[in-house]
C-alpha cells in the first residue's frame, strides 16, 4: 500500500508509516538513510545461502535465527537479520513465541532473493517524503497533518472462524479485546475528519455472521479477494476474501 501511494501519487507531499515492531521499523528506516550499508550487511548471507544444499541452508537459517534472539546486535545487524529471515523462512511469516522471540521454522526456496539491491535503491528513492515512527497505533494522533488526512490501517489478522490461530505478530498479541479498542480509535478518528481504510480477514462470529461488519456498524464493507501465500495448507493459499472497512 505504501509504495502504491508513492509511485502512484506523486502529487503526496507527506506519508507517515507506524508499527510496534521496532526491527521491522528499523528495516525501513535503514532504507531511508543508509540503504548501501544494508546492501553491505545482505550481501554476504546471499552469497553464502547460495553455496548452500538444502540440509545445510536449514542449518544456517538456524543459527542466524538463534543469533538473531539471543545475540547483541547493532540495530543495523538486527534489520539485515530480520530482512534474511523473512526472505528464508517458511511463508515469510512473522511470528514471535510468547518470550518475544522470532520462531517461524526454515522455508525451502530455490533461490530466494536477500539482498535485491535495485529495489533497495529505488524504495530508499522513494522514501525521502516518509516519516517513520515505531510504537503503539494510538500515537499516530500526535501525527496527524493540518488539513486533509487518509488513513490506511493493516492491523493483524482475526483468525478466521475454525481456521489457524494465527494473529502472534508479537508476543503480547492481538485479540479481540485489542480489535474493539482499535475500531473505538478508528471513530475518534473520523470525529476529527480523518478519511480511513482498515483491511482485515473476512471473519465470522460463531453464530456465523460477520465479526467485522457487526464491530464496524455504519461503515461501508467491501469484500475483496485478496492472494494468501500464509497459510501451512496449499489448497487454502490461494485466495481468499478480506474486508476492506472503510468511513467514506
Ligand atoms: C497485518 S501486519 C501489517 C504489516 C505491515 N503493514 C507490513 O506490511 O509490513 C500487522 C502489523 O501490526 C503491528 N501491530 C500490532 N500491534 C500494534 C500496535 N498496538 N500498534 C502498532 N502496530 C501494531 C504488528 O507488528 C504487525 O506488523
Amino acid at each position: 500500500m505504501l509504495f502504491h501511494m508513492l509511485t502512484r501519487h506523486p502529487n503526496i507531499h507527506r506519508i507517515v508509516i507506524n508499527d510496534i515492531n521496532m526491527d521491522l521499523i528499523r528495516s525501513y528506516q535503514l532504507v531511508k538513510d543508509n540503504p548501501e550499508s544494508l546492501i553491505e550487511l545482505l550481501r554476504p548471507f546471499e552469497q553464502k545461502y547460495y553455496k548452500l544444499n538444502e540440509d545445510e541452508r536449514r542449518q544456517y537459517f538456524y543459527e542466524v535465527r538463534h543469533e538473531y534472539n539471543t545475540s547483541l546486535l547493532t540495530e543495523n545487524q538486527r534489520a539485515a537479520y530480520l530482512i534474511f529471515l523473512n526472505h528464508t523462512c517458511f511463508n515469510g511469516l512473522y511470528r514471535e513465541n510468547g518470550s518475544g522471540s522470532f520462531n517461524v521454522p526454515f522455508g525451502r526456496y530455490k533461490k530466494p532473493k536477500i539482498c535485491n539491491a535495485e529495489v533497495i535503491m529505488a524504495d530508499h528513492e522513494v522514501l525521502t517524503k516518509v516519516d517513520i515512527i515505531c510504537g503503539d497505533y494510538k500515537h499516530i494522533i500526535s501525527h496527524l497533518g493540518k488539513g486533509y488526512n487518509f488513513i490506511y490501517l493493516d492491523p493483524p489478522y482475526r483468525p478466521l472462524m475454525g481456521s489457524c490461530n494465527f494473529n502472534q505478530y508479537s508476543k503480547s498479541g492481538f485479540g479481540d479485546p485489542e480489535q474493539v479498542e482499535l475500531k473505538t480509535f478508528c471513530d475518534r478518528l473520523t470525529g476529527r475528519g480523518c478519511h480511513l481504510m482498515l483491511s482485515n480477514s473476512d471473519s465470522t462470529n460463531a453464530d456465523g455472521t460477520s465479526y467485522f461488519e457487526t464491530l464496524y456498524e455504519g461503515y461501508f464493507f467491501e469484500k475483496i479477494l485478496a492472494p494468501r501465500f500464509i497459510n501451512a495448507y496449499a489448497e487454502k493459499r490461494k485466495k481468499q476474501t478480506e474486508v476492506l472497512i472503510k468511513n467514506y
